[in-house]
């Protein structure tokens, strides 16, 4: 009988183990056979600003839903109110992403998740998910200044602006870009989940789970001060949310010297400025071809153009050019500047500005028009408005002979959306803005995942090999290098120079082509590889030379990301290749040439670059010299701790554990609850012999002890 009871004991161990490895194994292999993982994939992520949560998110362990393609308004129905088998993970063809469609699934509780496709089939005439008033509350118009034009009352900038990339949702969203995934998730759908003659399929259904929960929710406030609490005490350090920040990028026609800040004494300068950033509904998606690119390119072929003048024969005035990151999330790096100016804490203050240049939009597009911005209520003071005047003078006469004409709008317009508000907030600078549109944007993609290079009508006669489109002159190339010029010419008359050199400023074709290619095409060329540091073009070392155009997301920066890893890397190097002078430095020395008395830090960065390849393919690193700088472009609201601040950006980015997308196939739900209960039984009966064995244990493992020897 003792005897009896051990044996049954040791055998429903074995038995229980044996079950226990059959599962494990069982079910990993199962997943492995059922479960497919989509890789090429892009979430929309959690933005947090002083007051507000956007974007979007799963629940801690993923979101899943059955599968459904919204082909037909019927769809809609289907999944929203009549289909059996809520919640629905909805694919959206692109001619569905829109904001009508979107607010009635987040109004829906029968909607999982969202897999937006991709694709130019079907893309609506216009989509521009940003707000129609971009950067509205920080920009300089407001209650106090110029009430009247506040809140875009008189133009209207983006008025295709759906706001989607404002809402937040309560779901993951995600980008499907891959065409033979989404193929397979096709698949998977008609394969299962169609309707037959509209009456509901059958089980096995295809599912599909997101998983992109973010750690950050309600607002900055909050998210910096649970971080800062935990990080405080101690309890379980972690960072919740980091503010997006990148850096600036900037250079001047003479060379500033770094190590003096606060106000050069007799410098007069003569700012060109432009954004360097876009964005998108998606995370880091962001090709900003019209948006942002437009205005990178235009700026760069200009600071080429005039480079061997100001050099030959200097205007009075300095140059300054500069690039400013973070712009689309309320001026983040033109704020930093013109605080780091106002704390004399930049290489010049305001006082040294005499005027500003910047360039917006200038795509152009099959237009010769451009348009001159400036604003009325600074310019209600007559000495701004006389300088502001002369600008628009001398951009007419810098336009004679070119294939473009400049005009400007009426005087009761505010600016656009601009860098040179934040400006205007500090102080009564002239200014202008150059731009395509005389009111509202003609860019009908506004911050989308399609502001791309079609946008731009960048296009390539077929049959031309990488190297050849790299060179190719295109339309687009052709008449940026005008307004590059135009440009150029504008800011050398304004910065006092001769009319005469004038005709010795033009900008090259060449050049802009190359750029065109490799900011809207391809940024992985031979042109661009041989600007940057040789590190950085060897493969696999890091992706910032991943194939495909650049996107132009800010991110989160060197803080997170270590050494600058975006475009503002690419615009360093192309300006210190454009401006810069080959030195016979070595490497060691180049990295730091402050032993040697010809080289000077204060004046001069040093580049080690891969240089061009040569005739046997391979390229000789050299030591480039440049007076190209980076300056932090991080809100002031995170150096004063005003988390809740209404004057400076409050953007930050949520972390995250995981992000993954993956289909597989779900059982009926008998089927699962059937699974459920053989599991919930099993786990009873290991309970059961738990308590059977460790009741009887003494009577059991005692008489073990007894009988030794005891054979079964
Ligand atoms: C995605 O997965 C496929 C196979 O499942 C693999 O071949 C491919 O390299 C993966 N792509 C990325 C970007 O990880
Ligand atoms: C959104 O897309 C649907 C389907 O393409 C269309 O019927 C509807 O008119 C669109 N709504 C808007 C506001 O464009
Ligand atoms: C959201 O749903 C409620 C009912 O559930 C409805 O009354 C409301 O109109 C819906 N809102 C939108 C924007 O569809
Ligand atoms: C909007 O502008 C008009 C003049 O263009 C002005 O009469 C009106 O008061 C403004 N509205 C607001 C809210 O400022
Ligand atoms: C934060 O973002 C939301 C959504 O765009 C906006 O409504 C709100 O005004 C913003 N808050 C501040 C302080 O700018
Ligand atoms: C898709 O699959 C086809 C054939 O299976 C292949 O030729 C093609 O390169 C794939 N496309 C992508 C983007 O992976
Ligand atoms: C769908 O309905 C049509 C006619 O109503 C019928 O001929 C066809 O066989 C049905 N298909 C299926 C799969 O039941
Ligand atoms: C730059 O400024 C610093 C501090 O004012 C000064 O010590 C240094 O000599 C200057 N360098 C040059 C090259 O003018
Ligand atoms: C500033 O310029 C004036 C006139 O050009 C000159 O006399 C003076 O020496 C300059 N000062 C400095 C510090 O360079
Ligand atoms: C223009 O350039 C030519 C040669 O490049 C030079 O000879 C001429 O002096 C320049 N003109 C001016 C006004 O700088
Ligand atoms: C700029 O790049 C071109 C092409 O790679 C190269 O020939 C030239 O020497 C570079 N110039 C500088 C100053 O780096
Ligand atoms: C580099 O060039 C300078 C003159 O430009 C010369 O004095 C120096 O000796 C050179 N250095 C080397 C290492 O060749």
């Amino acid at each position: 009988m003792r005897k009896m009871g051990y044996l049954i004991s040791i055998n429903c161990v074995k038995l229980l183990i044996t079950a226990l490895l059959y599962t494990c194994v069982c079910s990993s292999s199962v997943e492995q056979k059922i479960y497919v993982e989509l890789n090429q994939t892009v979430p929309c992520v959690r933005l947090l600003n002083a007051t507000h949560q956007i974007g979007c998110q799963s629940s801690m362990s993923g979101d899943t839903g059955v599968l459904h393609v919204l082909e037909t308004e019927s769809d809609l129905d289907w999944i929203l109110s009549s289909g059996p088998h809520p919640p629905y993970m909805v694919i959206l063809e692109t001619a569905f992403f829109n904001r009508s469609v979107m607010m009635r699934m987040k109004n829906s509780s029968r909607v999982s998740g969202v897999a937006v496709i991709i694709s130019k089939t079907g893309l609506a005439h216009d989509f521009s998910p940003h707000t129609t008033c971009p950067n509205q509350n920080t920009g300089v118009y407001s209650e106090r200044y110029g009430s009247d034009l506040a809140n875009c009352n008189v133009t209207v900038w983006n008025p295709l602006g759906n706001g989607l990339s404002y809402e937040d949702f309560p779901f993951p969203v995600f980008a499907l870009k891959d065409e033979n995934q989404t193929q397979v998730i096709r698949k998977c759908y008609e394969d299962h989940n169609q309707r037959v003659n509209g009456s509901a399929p059958q089980y096995p259904l295809c599912a599909m789970q997101l998983f992109s929960h973010m750690h950050a929710a309600t607002d900055t406030v909050t998210c910096m001060r649970r971080t800062d609490l935990q990080n405080r005490f101690g309890i379980n350090p972690e960072v919740l949310c980091d503010p997006l920040s990148d850096f600036n990028v900037w250079t001047s026609s003479r060379a500033l010297n770094i190590s003096s800040k606060g106000h050069a004494v007799n410098e007069s300068v003569v700012i060109a400025a432009t954004r360097l950033d876009g964005r998108s509904f998606f995370w880091e998606q962001a090709p900003a071809a019209e948006g942002t690119v437009s205005g990178i390119i235009t700026l760069l072929a200009a600071v080429h153009a005039l480079y061997p003048v100001t050099q030959e024969a200097p205007p009075p005035r300095n140059i300054f050019f500069t690039f400013f990151q973070g712009e689309a999330f309320d001026y983040i790096g033109s704020s930093k500047m013109v605080y780091d100016m106002e704390k004399n804490d930049f290489v010049i203050d305001l006082n040294n500005v005499h005027s500003m240049l910047e360039i917006g939009q200038v795509g152009l597009r099959s237009g010769r028009s451009l348009w001159m911005h400036s604003d009325p209520v600074s310019r209600k003071n007559d000495d701004v408005n006389a300088e502001v005047l002369e600008m628009m003078t001398r951009m007419r006469s810098a336009a004679a002979g070119l294939n473009v004409s400049v005009a400007h709008p009426s005087f009761t317009q505010a600016l656009p959306p601009s860098s040179l508000q934040r400006f205007l907030r500090a102080g009564l600078i002239p200014g202008l803005v150059l731009a395509d549109h005389q009111t509202s944007f003609n860019n009908r993609y506004y911050e989308s995942m399609y502001d791309d290079a079609e946008n731009l009508q960048v296009t390539y006669p077929p049959d031309l090999s990488p190297d050849e489109q790299l060179v190719y002159e295109t339309d687009a190339a052709k008449s940026l290098a005008e307004v590059a010029t135009l440009v150029a010419r504008s800011l050398y008359l304004q910065a006092g120079g001769e009319n005469s050199s004038l005709s010795n400023i033009t900008a090259d074709p060449k050049i802009v082509a190359q750029l065109l290619y490799s900011f809207v095409i391809q940024k992985n060329n031979s042109w661009l590889r041989s600007l940057l540091p040789p590190e950085v073009t060897k493969k696999g070392v890091n992706s910032l030379l991943s194939s495909g155009p650049p996107q132009f997301y800010i991110g989160l920066g060197p803080r997170v990301h270590g050494p600058v890893h975006s475009v503002t890397r690419f615009v360093q190097y192309i300006l210190a290749n454009l401006t810069g002078t080959v030195t016979n430095l070595t490497e060691n020395q180049c990295q730091d040439p402050s032993e040697l008395s010809s080289e000077n830090k204060d004046l001069f960065s040093y580049f080690w670059v891969s240089g061009p390849v040569s005739v046997n393919s391979s390229s000789e690193p050299l030591c480039v010299r440049a007076s190209v700088r980076l300056s932090e472009a991080v809100s002031p609201a995170f150096e004063l701790l005003e988390y809740g601040s209404r004057d400076y950006s409050t953007w930050t980015e949520s972390r995250w554990k995981s992000i993954r997308a993956r289909i597989f196939l779900v059982a009926s739900r008998e089927l699962e609850m059937l699974t459920l209960g053989v599991g919930v039984a099993v786990l009873l009966l290991s309970l059961l012999a738990t308590y059977f064995i460790s009741s009887k244990a003494e009577l059991l493992f005692s008489s073990a002890h007894d009988t030794p020897t005891t054979a079964y």
